[in-house]
């Protein structure tokens, strides 16, 4: 219990030297001494935990908690999908891994498209033709080669006991199944072994999923790409009308990238680089946001509210045309980032009135409820930090669920511009640089990221929400650092979001005043009206300033943050 910690160390000499003008705020979350790990589920979080109890580092607790999130949230924690991790280690170093689904060999620009040159609907979105090559098990195992430091039989062991012995359904889960119910029979043909029919409080256990997970544990990445478990995948998808060969899960890798690192205030921000838009929109946001008070506004204040509207109005119609794989397109990266160029864009803002995005399509843009994908948070007892977010983009992807390998299949193909002017199913507007290409990979909102403060890790934080992923992590860092909420508050006030197309501010159902939207309103602003989803999932730790670590698991689901 009273080891050296180096966060606390580090924390405690920042906080008498610095002195603290506001005094921090109490934490209203879990607190842990040394280690916490939050992500969508309890299970997931305790097997984190167990590998980081046992000597293991925040990377192997990656591994499990990934892997475990297979198993309990099916919903988005995949073997069929992919994702971005951007980690710190102790020693300050920072690092970005990239298992991002990409296109089969065979993809075509406009694969997706009619004679008449229409987007086709659903062939993006559902079934095995909208699944893209998965990267997740390589992202896995690129991890194990590089971090690891217990053998990954000894990682995937208590996955594998937990698919083999079963997860008990909540209720939350039980509401998905039945939501999506009728989709996955569909795409299944009428028949499937995903136990869709289970209630709350029913076992499950998944029997042919921990032999999957099994050659995993045995053979790493031909465990799941080639062998037994390859030749069934592309099998399974070609039999069902899909485009992914032998070939395109063989051939799949994942990459390190560098990730994007940008300063706000005191602040030092790390996160996601291309191809998520994340790191690069967030940059621009907190960069656009910079030379305001922000604080003295209050925390979703009209004023507040206005100004990061417009920053990420700015940001999003940047990210929709210049953004896309970093393998296949020149992203002018450094003007977009420039202080010059930022400044330029926010000239003709005004607090008086709202600036009007060009192109508004009015009425036909759905801006779907999305949480389907999942992130998690782990900060390990040396004080090594890694943020993952991992999706099958839709809820249970495609909805295609192999029956024999025991796992979904993504529908990552849609992200990908289909055609360039049309929005895909989070309402996101698409231009050349993210058409459809062989093996390029789709963009991302995906905004795994990392905050330090002074030098040393503060905080670690993500989340799902397909195109309100990149507001609702900004969001949540300006709730603890412009407005000094705990990392449980921070993460549970209510959200807005704004994406520069649709032309409309979204408000979460609650924390919004009808005197502020009509505010709002009297100014130009189009606010969503009648339907007021839910925005993000987000699960974050904070470095207190005594060094222990407060957890914020979103009170939205059943997210849990476990520690020691
Ligand atoms: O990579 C992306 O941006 C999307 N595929 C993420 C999807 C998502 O977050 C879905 N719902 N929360």
């Amino acid at each position: 219990m009273n080891s050296y910690n180096p966060l606390r160390f580090a924390a405690l000499i920042l906080f008498i030297f610095t002195g603290c003008k506001t005094l921090p705020p109490t934490p209203t979350g879990l607190v842990a001494e040394k280690a916490m790990v939050v992500s969508a589920r309890e299970e997931a979080s305790k097997i984190g935990v167990e590998i980081l109890k046992k000597g293991g580092n925040a990377f192997d607790a990656m591994i499990a908690t990934d892997m475990a999130l297979v198993v309990a949230y099916p919903f988005a924690g995949n073997l069929g999908g992919g994702g971005f991790m951007v980690y710190r280690k102790a020693d300050g170093t920072t690092g970005a891994l990239d298992y991002r689904e990409k296109a089969p060999l065979s993809a075509k620009k406009d694969m997706y498209l009619d004679s008449l040159g229409n987007v086709i609907p659903n062939m993006s979105t559902v079934g095995a033709t909208a699944v893209g090559v998965p990267g997740t098990v390589a992202g896995m195992i690129a991890v194990h080669e590089k971090f690891g430091s217990l053998p990954l039989k000894e990682i995937l062991a208590p996955v594998i006991a937990l698919a083999k012995n079963g997860i008990v359904v909540t209720e939350k889960q039980a509401e998905h199944f039945a939501d999506y119910r009728e989709k996955i029979l569909l795409v299944n043909g009428g028949i499937t072994s995903f136990p869709i029919d289970a209630k709350t409080g029913d076992i499950l256990k998944y029997p042919a999923l921990a032999e999957t997970m099994q050659r995993i544990a045995d053979n790493g990445r031909d465990g799941f790409y080639k062998g037994e478990t390859g030749k069934t995948l592309a099998a399974f998808i070609q039999k069902k009308g899909g485009y992914v060969t032998e070939e395109d899960l063989s051939k799949y890798e994942a990459k390190w990238r560098t990730p994007i690192t940008f300063s706000y205030k005191d602040l030092k921000i790390i996160s996601m680089s291309p191809p998520s838009s994340g790191g690069i929109t967030l940059n621009q946001i907190f960069s656009m946001m910079e030379p305001y008070k922000v604080s003295k506004y209050g925390h979703n204040s009209e004023k507040e509210i206005q100004l990061f509207t417009e920053a990420a109005r700015r940001a999003y119609a940047d990210r929709n045309y210049y953004l896309g794989d970093p393998d296949f397109v020149d992203i002018p990266r450094e003007i977009l980032l420039s202080e010059n160029y930022l400044k330029k864009r926010m000239e003709s803002f005004s607090f008086r009135q709202a600036t009007k995005s060009s192109d508004i399509k009015e009425g036909n843009v759905q801006m779907a409820e999305s949480m389907e994908t999942t992130h998690y948070s782990i900060v390990d007892s040396e004080g090594n930090a890694v943020s993952v977010t991992t999706t099958l983009n839709g809820a249970y992807g495609s909805k295609l669920y192999s029956d024999e390998l025991g796992f979904f299949l993504n529908n990552e193909m849609d992200d990908f511009s289909a055609k360039a002017g049309v929005p895909n199913m989070f309402g996101l507007i698409g231009a050349e640089a993210n058409s459809i290409a062989p093996e390029k990979r789709m963009l991302s909102s995906m905004t795994p990221t990392l905050v330090e403060k002074d030098n040393t890790l503060w905080m670690v934080v993500g989340t799902p929400g397909g195109s309100t992923i990149i507001t609702a992590v900004a969001q949540t860092i300006l709730n603890a650092y412009e407005f000094n909420m705990s990392m449980q508050a921070s993460v549970d006030a209510p959200r807005f979001h704004h994406q520069w197309l649709p032309d409309v501010v979204m408000f979460e159902p609650q924390g919004f005043s009808a005197k502020l939207k009509e505010n709002l309103k009297s100014k130009g602003y189009i606010i969503n009206e009648d339907r007021t989803p839910i925005i993000g999932k987000v699960n974050a730790i904070r470095v207190l300033p005594d060094g222990n670590l407060e957890g914020g698991a979103d009170r939205r689901g059943d997210d849990t943050a476990v520690g020691f």
